[in-house]
């Protein structure tokens, strides 16, 4: 059986962690995003693929996909994953000191690209028996947090994508939308980072890291591994890693 996955933002991370899991899992793995991972391809030089694209630029996702390269990769595949786990925190603050060029960027990398690419994949795997697709969503989805609104509104919109495509029941498909936790990646340092003006909660978030309750990437990694891939999976469409 030829397992296939398409992860994006496998350069560190969340997903470097959840592209080691699965290629350690024998996956055949497409990762996709501005860095390549030279640790990654020197461990598994016969499983990985890497495509160079910066997802802010959804003109050249287009582009590339229009060249069929995606297609390709899948058109052997029994079954199919796209993971879609690029993601940009910035930018952080109230409204009126975010800025346009930062406010695009974000909703093409948190949102546009993982919507394009959702749409892709579906036309890519109708021969595939199974084929999953997980948004990497946030708690900052469900509530709101002041400063965040730019990120919070794209993680929403990732759930209601979850919820509505899972409604269509489409032949092998499951899609969820998943929050991972608070995970030590360089995200939850760019978070520690923020300027209260601009983040109010920093502190607490800072607190956590100092009380070690951040999760290891490889532990978010492999529990959202073992929950894609298992037979739940698609059961809650608009969940947290942590509860299910
Ligand atoms: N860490 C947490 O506590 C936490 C909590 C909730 C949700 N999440 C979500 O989990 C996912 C992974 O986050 P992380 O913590 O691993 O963040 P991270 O360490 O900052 O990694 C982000 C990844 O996204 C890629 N990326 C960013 N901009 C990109 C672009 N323009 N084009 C292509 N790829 C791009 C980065 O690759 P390059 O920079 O190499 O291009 C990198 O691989 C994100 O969707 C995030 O929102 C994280």
């Amino acid at each position: 059986m030829i397992i296939k996955t398409i992860l994006t933002g496998h350069s560190r991370g969340l997903g470097d962690a959840l592209a080691r899991d699965l290629l350690g899992r024998g996956h055949l793995l497409l990762g996709l995003g501005r860095s390549g991972n030279a640790a990654l391809a020197g461990d598994f030089p016969e499983r990985l693929r890497e495509q160079r694209l910066d997802l802010s630029d959804l003109t050249a996702l287009r582009d590339w996909l229009a060249g069929g390269q995606l297609h390709d990769f899948l058109a052997d595949a029994d079954q199919a994953v796209l993971i879609n786990n690029a993601g940009l925190l910035q930018p952080v603050g109230p409204l009126g000191t975010q800025g346009g060029d930062a406010i695009a960027q974000a909703l093409s990398v948190n949102l546009g690209a993982p919507l394009i690419l959702a749409d892709a994949f579906v036309a890519a795997t109708a021969h595939c028996t199974d084929r999953r697709i997980v948004h990497i969503s946030s708690g900052a989805a469900r509530n709101a947090y002041a400063g965040w609104s730019i990120y919070g509104a794209t993680k929403a919109g990732l759930d209601q994508h979850a919820r509505a495509a899972a409604l269509e029941h489409l032949p092998g498909l499951r899609i969820a939308s998943l929050a991972p936790g608070v995970v030590d990646t360089d995200m939850q340092a760019q978070v520690r980072a923020s300027d209260t003006a601009h983040f109010p909660q920093q502190a607490r978030f800072a607190a956590l890291k100092a009380d070690g309750q951040l999760t290891a990437p490889a532990a978010a990694a492999g529990r959202l591994a073992d929950h894609l891939l298992g037979e739940r999976f698609g059961q809650c469409v608009d969940g947290d890693l942590r509860t299910l």
